[in-house]
């Protein structure tokens, strides 16, 4: 595996990826949603979304009006991200597959 492209290392780990990180995020995220101030109706970008951990947190807070855009490089933690958004029935969330390096306006 290579030690300068982390992609493969986190398609590997992707299945156990939300259990294993749970407990060491979980308060991060409410108080990125705290000074975050989101509100009902807007678009958020999440960059290297992972398994899309944020989407819930996020969705409270712009509701369904709103809309949540994931991108991330690692096809396998998108989809564990993708199953997420099945599971939950959220229809307004969406992740499309890119490397954080390169994405451009026009990818959306
Ligand atoms: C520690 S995980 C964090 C995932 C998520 N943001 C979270 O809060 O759980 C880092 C993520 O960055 C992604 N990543 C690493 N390099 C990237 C790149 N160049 N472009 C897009 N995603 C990348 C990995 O695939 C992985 O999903």
């Amino acid at each position: 595996m290579s030690k300068t492209n982390p992609i493969p290392w986190y398609n590997l780990v992707a299945p156990l990826y939300d259990l294993s990180v749970k407990g060491v995020y979980n308060r991060a995220r409410r108080e990125t949603m705290r000074q975050l101030q989101l509100e009902p109706g807007q678009t958020v970008l999440d960059i290297a979304c992972g398994t899309g951990e944020n989407f819930k947190y996020v969705l409270e807070n712009i509701g369904k009006s709103g809309t949540i855009i994931g991108t991330d490089y690692s096809a396998g933690m998108l989809a564990q991200a993708r199953r997420k958004i099945e599971k939950n029935g959220w229809q307004n969330a969406y992740v499309i597959q890119a490397d954080a390096r390169t994405l451009s306006p026009a990818m959306f």
